[in-house]
């Protein structure tokens, strides 16, 4: 199985990073392969609602990184969003992302595909909720099947490097693909 793990932290070294990075080292271990984008290093303009993805090729005309983007989700087998928690909600990369994705209601590639979210919050999970919503309502209408979810509480760069509980539930949560 392919796995594309999308990473909507600013930081490399984040939270969101090193959470991801244990499920896709259990997700390895019982033989998936993957690959880890950093939305950070890629230009994504917002949706301008020109509806022309809901004709023709079913695709979105802008130019920018989701060119590079859209053809690994069509090839990936599952999802991993990671993004912390700003304000309730995904990050402006992850949002500006996930609004680039209207292609995906008419052409229908991410159908039956799986996804799973990982979101630090300094809160802790029991504030993720409207975040979870969102998402999951969002990914639902476009056919995908969400299976799983890490949500922890941190705040400081890296910090969820001391926390093994978490790492564990991550790692286990990778080898159960
Ligand atoms: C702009 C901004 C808004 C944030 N809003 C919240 C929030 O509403 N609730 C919360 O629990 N944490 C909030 N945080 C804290 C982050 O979720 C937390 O630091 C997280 O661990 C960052 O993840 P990362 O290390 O993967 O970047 C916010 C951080 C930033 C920068």
């Amino acid at each position: 199985m392919k796995i594309l793990a999308l990473i909507g932290s600013p930081r490399k070294g984040s939270n969101t990073d090193i959470l991801v990075d244990e499920i896709l080292k259990g997700s390895k271990k019982v033989g998936h392969t993957s690959e880890k984008l950093y939305l950070y290093d890629y230009k994504i303009f917002p949706c301008i609602d020109c509806r022309a993805c809901k004709k023709g090729k079913f695709v979105c005309p802008i130019k920018d990184g989701m060119k590079q983007i859209y053809p690994k989700m069509d090839d990936a087998d599952l999802i991993i969003f990671g993004t912390p928690n700003y304000f309730y909600g995904p990050t402006g990369k992850m949002k500006l992302l996930i609004d680039r994705m209207r292609p995906f209601v008419a052409n229908g590639k991410l159908k039956g595909k799986r996804w799973v979210l990982v979101t630090p919050a300094a809160e802790g999970p029991r504030v993720c909720r409207p975040l979870i919503q969102m998402l999951r309502l969002s990914f639902d209408y476009l056919g995908m099947k969400f299976i799983g979810k890490i949500l922890v509480k941190a705040y400081e760069k890296g910090e969820i490097k001391e926390n093994r509980r978490e790492l564990d539930r991550a790692y286990k949560l990778g080898a159960s693909f």
